[in-house]
């Protein structure tokens, strides 16, 4: 899942309208994929299984299929194991079984959503361990690029790392520094921070450097990218301020990405209060995506 900012201010719900129209207006207009209209105030749907077409479903096993000839060696063993655990190669599943293992494992549960949704609602769904997912599929057209999150990003991206219980807290956690964020003008920071860690994380490994980040794992192309060695993109070593200062790029394969030495220390990297980080950080110009600052390592040739 990721996020479309508004002006949201920290009420417990965001008006559809107020929503809408701050996403036309970053959108130059153009519409925000998915129906709204059912949506509750927290802007759950019903995922109406039902409803997904053969062809949806037999889309949906090839962007599965393509992505398991690329995994092995590349994604993490957390991402791999789980992800054989949700049963999922066979057609959009069900995610209320899923959701049932999920809260099992981790207390973390799934609800789906319309698609993008406010900051505000995005971050206190994650603060009650409850992960977002869009309930749409991309078109055909769509197989190897799409600009949205769609049901194959968000489900098979993101849910098998929450089935790790040190992961599962990180993003709970973050959740709650979102909150806070929006309240200290911290946001631009801290999503840089998701960006780098939840969509495009890499951890270093005794086998070499593997994938958790979500938008690499369900990236066609990406996944291979990222580990080769000989590309212009940095890796170097998560340092959390350094982060949070670094811009990114939604367009194009990452120019940078940070890596971690396991989960525990990504959760006790972020565990101390941001307020500075963000004082210091307003006062700061953000980085270009393809920084290397003096002193640090690039950890792939
Ligand atoms: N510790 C951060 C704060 O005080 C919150 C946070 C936790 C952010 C985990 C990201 C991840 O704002
Ligand atoms: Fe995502």
């Amino acid at each position: 899942m990721d996020t479309i900012a508004t002006s949201a201010t920290a009420d417990t719900t965001v008006s559809n309208d107020d929503f809408l129209a701050t996403v036309a207006e970053k959108s130059n207009g153009a519409a925000l994929r998915g129906n709204y209209e059912k949506a509750d105030p927290q802007y759950v749907v019903a995922q109406d299984w039902d409803a997904y077409t053969e062809a949806e479903h037999e889309l949906w096993r090839k962007l599965y299929q393509r992505q398991m000839e690329l995994l092995p060696g590349r994604a993490c063993d957390e991402f791999i194991a789980a992800l054989q655990m949700m049963n999922a190669a066979d057609g959009i599943p069900k995610f209320e079984r899923t959701s049932a293992e999920l809260f099992a494992a981790t207390g973390w549960r799934i609800v789906a959503v319309p698609g993008l949704i406010p900051e505000l609602t995005f971050f206190e769904h994650l603060a009650n361990r409850r992960f977002p997912i869009t309930v749409w599929l991309r078109t055909p057209e769509e197989f190897n690029y799409i600009v949205e999150p769609d049901v194959f990003h968000d489900y098979f991206g993101h849910v098998p790392m929450l089935f790790n219980p040190i992961f599962a807290d990180y993003m709970q956690l973050y959740g709650k520094g979102g909150l806070k964020a929006m309240k200290l003008g911290g946001l631009d920071f801290l999503a840089r921070l998701y960006w780098y860690t939840v969509e495009f994380g890499l951890i270093k490994t005794d086998k070499g450097l593997r994938i958790y980040g979500a938008g690499i794992l369900s990236s066609g192309g990406e996944v291979e990218y990222c580990l080769k060695p000989g590309t212009p993109s940095r890796h170097i070593h998560l340092e959390i301020e350094r982060c949070l200062q670094t811009l990114y790029k939604i367009d194009s394969f990452q120019e940078t990405y940070f890596v971690i030495d396991n989960f525990q220390q990504l959760f006790d990297g972020t565990a101390p209060d941001f307020t500075p980080y963000y004082e210091r950080l307003k006062q700061l110009d953000a980085l270009p995506a393809n920084t290397l600052l003096p002193g640090e390592v690039e950890l792939l040739p």
